[in-house]
This record gives structure tokens, sequence and C-alpha cells, in this order.
């Protein structure tokens, strides 16, 4: 569709950028706070642990000043569960209430709006001992660290988000570090998809909750969404990214919205048995729940044929998933260039993206993650010059702008991240932020803070509420 002329974004757009807790924190057992799942994970042979990360724990008032001096208007991060409640349930930690009171109160200051995640990739470990998403309890536990962060934070937080891209540690969670089945288990599949299960119930409540507790609050998911492409016109590539789709993408959101499983998802997990079961009221908890918005992360397109035997298996991650048997085969898109670490680049997706999940959800849409991963250097003059990650964001908010003039109601976009941190299994090396942390893969170095070319950039872009998207004078 073209546009003779663009919409404006709308004058309370959130601006803003995003961080989670165990990769920019640090201090991981500092102040009371118990391990994670992320703590006690084997890390990647050559990454950095998650010890100290951006160290954002003892620098969080230089790091949301710095946030404030490049004019965000929401600061999206996450609060660590084992940082609250060091073995999951039981005892509130002091200390942890304290830090993240005093994170949201320099937000405040600030007039940036906290955007807090629930839950991102950090089961606490003693949780995870207790059999982690596989025991039903677990909706009660994450119930109940929901409630301790109402009651704490809800005076002054009004936007939530339930759980970090739940189909990602469904899809691929052993690779984040998170999927913990336990040992014995004779079907995986459909032990991953009672977790699931589990999460989405948990999910529902706690949005319930959120409505009961704060009735002023906005509450929503944070899912990896990326329109699935078939690889031709062949009508079975078309059943390929029909299968893809549903299990990557409308699965979440057809139960989120909706309250109910998307029915191609339903099939392919009863014919291998791997139905989830269903606790009395979880039917019920399921189609009580209804968002204010959605909470979305896009990094890419996906592109899907028919399965076959001799299908790429490759590496898995969350931007580059490997086939399933009967359902689809992937494959590499030849119109997209890649980043430095091998995700392909879809501007355009992104506004396919968009335009899908509106007219399947209406509900307005905030971006909570978007961004470009790279090798960026110090140079001499002290300065990053990621013109590379100016290009990549510049190419997204045009097709941003392009998906409101098409008529999809967008009220925010964050892009992953706003200060250097740790990679999901790439280690520090594999940089994102607006702010360059001073810090190498092992060794911590001075953690000094400097502005990199896409920070004055991005100050300029929100000046201009999106309108000047033009490389810095
Ligand atoms: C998303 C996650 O999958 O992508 C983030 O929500 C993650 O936690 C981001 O860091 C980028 O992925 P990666 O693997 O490059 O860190």
């Amino acid at each position: 569709m073209l546009h003779k002329s663009l919409k404006e974004l709308p004058k309370d757009f959130l601006w803003g950028a995003s961080t989670s807790a165990y990769q920019v924190e640090g201090a991981s057992l500092e102040d009371g706070k118990g391990p994670s799942c992320q703590d006690v994970k084997e890390v990647p042979e050559g990454t950095s642990d998650l010890k100290v990360c951006a160290d954002e724990y003892h620098h969080y008032k230089e790091d949301i000043a710095l946030f404030a001096e490049m004019g965000l208007k929401t600061y999206r991060f996450s609060i660590s569960w084992s940082r609250i409640l060091p073995e999951g349930t039981g005892a509130v930690n002091p200390q942890g209430i304290a830090y993240y009171n005093h994170l949201i109160d320099e937000c405040v200051k600030y007039h940036i709006e906290p955007l807090v995640t629930m839950f991102h990739f950090d089961m606490p470990a003693a949780l995870d001992q207790r059999g982690s998403w596989s025991n039903p309890e677990s909706v009660e536990w994450f119930l109940n660290f929901a409630k301790v962060m109402f009651a704490n934070f809800g005076d002054r937080v009004k936007y939530w988000l339930t759980i970090n891209e739940q189909n990602m540690l469904t899809l691929v969670g052993p690779v984040i570090g998170t999927l913990m089945i336990p040992a014995g288990t004779k079907n995986v599949l459909k032990e991953t998809y009672q977790q699931n299960h589990h999460m989405l119930v948990a999910q529902a409540k706690a949005m319930v909750l959120c409505h009961q507790m704060l009735p002023q609050a906005k509450i929503g998911p944070a899912p990896n969404i990326s329109l699935v492409y078939p690889a031709s016109c062949r009508p079975e590539d078309i059943l390929a990214s029909q299968n893809f789709n549903a299990i990557r993408n409308w699965l979440y959101l057809d139960m989120a919205v909706y309250g109910r499983y998307n029915n191609l998802v339903w099939a392919y997990l009863e014919e291998h048995d791997a139905a989830p079961d269903f606790a009395p009221g979880d039917a019920e908890a399921l189609a009580s729940a209804h968002p204010d918005f959605l909470g979305c992360n896009y990094y890419s397109t996906a592109t899907v044929g028919a399965w076959k035997e001799e299908a790429d298996q490759g590496k898995a991650d969350q931007a580059v998933l490997p086939g399933a048997e009967g359902l689809f085969a992937s494959v590499k898109n030849p119109y997209l260039p890649r980043t430095e670490f091998d995700w392909e680049i879809d501007p355009v997706g992104f506004r396919n993206t968009m335009r899908e999940i509106y007219s399947r959800y209406h509900l307005p849409i905030i971006i909570t993650e978007n961004g470009l991963g790279a090798y960026d250097t110090l140079g001499e003059d002290g300065r990053i010059h990621d013109q590379y990650r100016i290009n990549y964001l510049r190419q997204h908010i045009e097709q941003l702008r392009l998906a409101v003039s098409d008529g999809v109601e967008m009220m925010g976009y964050c892009p992953w991240s706003a200060i250097d941190l740790i990679s999901t299994h790439e280690g520090m090396k594999k940089r994102y932020g607006f702010v360059y942390v001073d810090r190498d893969e092992f060794d911590l170095g001075t953690m000094k803070r400097y502005r990199k070319d896409s920070f004055y950039w991005y100050k300029q872009v929100i000046a201009s509420n999106g309108d000047d998207l033009d490389d810095l004078k």
C-alpha cells in the first residue's frame, strides 16, 4: 500500500529502550539475592558468566540519567524474581524491594515511564529444584510473585509485561538456559507444552490480578513475533508457513487475547500425545484474562518450506529455529541481508508482522525489543561509530511509520538494548546498546559508560517524535 503522506505518531508515543535483569544488573548474589537458573547454568564456551554484566545494580543512577538525556519516555526493565523472593516463594528480600524502589523512583524523577517485565528468562534456582514450570504449583508461585510486585511497585508502575518471549522459552529454552525438563521424562514434547500451559495459566491469572489490584494499570504479554513466510507459492509451502506461524506466533497471542488454544497447535500436540492436561479451573482462567495491549519483540521474519527429511537442522536460537518433523523445514531467505551474528535483517517484514498482528487482535502494540547485535569498538577518539545500528534502526522506524499509516495502532517502540549487556548465549561481544560499557568478555574493564553515535541519533529521533531519521549532522 502506497501512502501519499505518512500519519503522525501519537504525541504520547512511548519511545523507549529495553534491558532485562539477569543480562544487565550483575550483583548476581548480592544483598540477599538468591540464584536464578541463569546463575547456575553452564555458560557457552568463550562467553562471560552473568555475575557482573553491565553492573547496573551499582550504576543505575548514572544509567537512568543517560537514558533521560537520550529523551526516553519509557524504560523497559525486568524484575528479578530471586532478588525479590530468594527462594522463589516465602520470605521477601527487603533489599531487593529497595533496589527496585530506587530504580523506579529514579525513572519517575526524570518522567520516564517504567515498563516492567515480570519474568525474563530467570527462574529462581530454588524453584527449578522443585520442578520449575512442570510443577502445577508454579502457577501459584508466579501469582504470589506478581502480588508482591503489584503491592510494592504498583503505585508508580502503570505498564506491565507478563512473560518475556514465552514462545522462545518453549521452542529454544535450552539455548537460553531456561527449559528445565525433569530427569527421566519420556515424552519431552508433552512436558514442554505442559510447562507452556502452566505459564499461560499463570499469565492469565496475573493479568486478572493486575486489573483487580491496580485498576489504572495496563498489562500485556511480550512474545517474540516474526511473521513466517512460505519459501514459495507452492501450496505445500503455504501449509508449512501456516504450521510454523501457529506454533511460533499465534499460539501465544490467540491464548493471551482470546483465551483458547490455536487449533493447528492443538491438533499437532494431540497427534504427538503431547496435549497439555488442564487442571480444574484452567479453561475459565484462560478465558477470563484480557490484555490491554500487546508487547512484541521483533528481530526478523522466518521462512519455511514443506518438511523434508534432509532439511537443515543447523544451529538454533531465537532467530534461527530448526524445522519440525512433518510440519515445516526452515530455509534461508535469499532476499535478506544478515547481521554479523547471522540473523536475517528484514525491516519490511517488521511492517508485515505488525499489520498481521493488528488485523488478528486489534489491540495497541508496543515493540518491546528490536535491535542489532554487533561487534562495537571504542575508537581512539573515545567514540563508538555504530552507523550500522543507526541504519538498522532507521529502516525499522520507517516501516513502523508506514505500519501506522496502514492503520496499525502503535503505542511505543523500545529497541534492545538501552545499554550494552550480556547476550543470551553469545556473550558480551554481541553488543546492542545505545550506551557502550567498557568491559570485555572476561576483563571487567572500567565499566565506564560511553554514548555511542546511535545514542545521539536516537535522541534526535525521539525529539522529533520519529520525523527526523536523518544521519547526524
Ligand atoms: C530476545 C531476548 O530474544 O533477544 C533478549 O528477549 C535477548 O533477552 C535478545 O538478549 C537478543 O538476543 P541475543 O541472543 O542476541 O542476546
